[in-house]
């Protein structure tokens, strides 16, 4: 806190404030006992004060805007120039004793007010304390981490990608050129400019940045969110979340996914279940499918596989060769197979959820739940 005085009187030397310390110690007699006595009735009225109002009402007789040390830091210009310093410190000094002794009594009165309380009935000693309430993990970083284990066991690296892409990586190095069809199909949001940088749709572009980045064989997997420009309903949201899978090694056949996908199924419902191929239509891989496994929840049909017995759980395929080149390798020597997890959809699935605008919609009430 500045001192009032000190702006007035200024202090350019070391000399000038000696001299006026000693002029304070020599006359100023008059506040100094003033605060002196002041402090000392200070203290005995909050000393009798038994409950807080009271004490407020004391507080604001000596430190309150109209109290007693403020009127006296008003009435520093009545006192001589060399005498104004020393009341200036000394009604701050007051000041503090005073706030000093207010808060030592709260203290006081809240410890008795406790131990008032433990001696009345309503006191019980076994009860718990109150805790601080807990959060949890989203559903969608609970499976996104399961998951992440998962793949890592069997050899995963687990990578991640940028959520703005360039058109190269979400469409041309992934076999979608500027006039292909399938482009349509994505909905895609364009970032200002001229069109090059995109909202990705899919994590697939990370495809070509692990190809670029890393040496085969590889295998890695790739959380994360994307973006279609479409009308929101139960089953569609703007965003939501993927996870990418892609192995390149010698030697791959659809057998490979097939097993790595099962293996998949055992880690997520916990035990296994058949799975059937359709063929699916996507630039990057030849052959594409789309993997169906046995719905987990029925044996007869019911409504999360609307009674056909089979839930649609993931398209994927063998990396097209195109995607290869794209990434510097050459086809003749390396396969591989990729698939496409729909983390939202997983995440519905598992908990039956039945709109998939609840998980991003923040709602506490949803979240509290998992
Ligand atoms: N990226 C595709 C999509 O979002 C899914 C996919 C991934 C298909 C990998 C095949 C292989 O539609």
């Amino acid at each position: 806190m500045p001192d009032p005085v000190s702006g007035k009187a200024g202090t350019p030397s070391d000399a000038d404030s000696n001299s006026d310390t000693r002029s304070d110690t020599r006359s100023d007699t008059r506040s100094d006992t003033t605060t002196d006595t002041t402090l000392v009735d200070a203290q005995a009225k909050i000393l009798a004060c038994d409950d807080l109002d009271a004490l407020k009402t004391v507080e604001r007789e000596f430190v309150g805007k109209q109290g007693v040390v403020a009127q006296l830091l008003a009435s520093i210009s009545d006192y001589p120039p060399e005498q104004r310093r020393g009341v200036g410190q000394r009604a701050n000094a007051l000041k503090q004793a005073v706030q000093e002794a207010v808060h030592n009594r709260q203290q006081t009165l809240a410890e008795a007010r406790v131990a008032a309380e433990r001696q009345g009935e309503g006191f019980d000693a076994s009860l718990p304390p109150p805790r601080p309430r807990r959060g949890s993990l989203h559903p969608l970083t609970q499976v996104t981490r399961e998951l992440e284990d998962l793949f890592q066991s069997m050899g995963y690296t687990v990578l991640d990608g940028p959520e703005i892409e360039t058109d190269y990586y979400n469409f041309e190095a992934l076999n979608i050129h500027a006039d292909h069809p399938a482009r349509d199909s994505h909905d895609t949001f364009f970032c200002e400019g001229d069109g090059h940088l995109v909202m990705r749709t899919h994590t697939s572009p990370v495809q070509i940045r692990a190809l670029e980045t890393l040496k085969p064989p590889l295998r890695v997997v790739v959380p994360g969110k994307v973006f279609r420009h479409e009308s929101t309903d139960a089953s569609h949201d703007h965003t939501f979340h993927q996870m990418e899978g892609l192995v390149v090694d010698r030697n791959i056949s659809v057998a490979h996914l097939v097993g790595a996908m099962k293996t998949l199924l055992r880690g997520i419902f916990d035990r296994d279940l058949e799975v059937r191929l359709r063929p699916g239509y996507f630039p990057f891989v030849e052959p594409g499918f789309e993997l169906d496994a046995r719905c987990p929840f029925c044996q007869e049909g019911c409504r999360v596989c609307k009674r056909t017995r089979w839930i649609e759980l993931l398209p994927c395929g063998l990396v097209h060769p195109n995607v290869l080149r794209a990434g510097g390798l050459d086809p003749d020597e390396w396969g591989g197979f990729a698939f496409g997890l729909g983390l939202s959809r997983l995440v519905m699935l598992r908990h039956n959820i039945d709109d998939v605008r609840h998980l991003l919609g923040g709602d506490v009430r949803f979240l509290e739940q998992f």
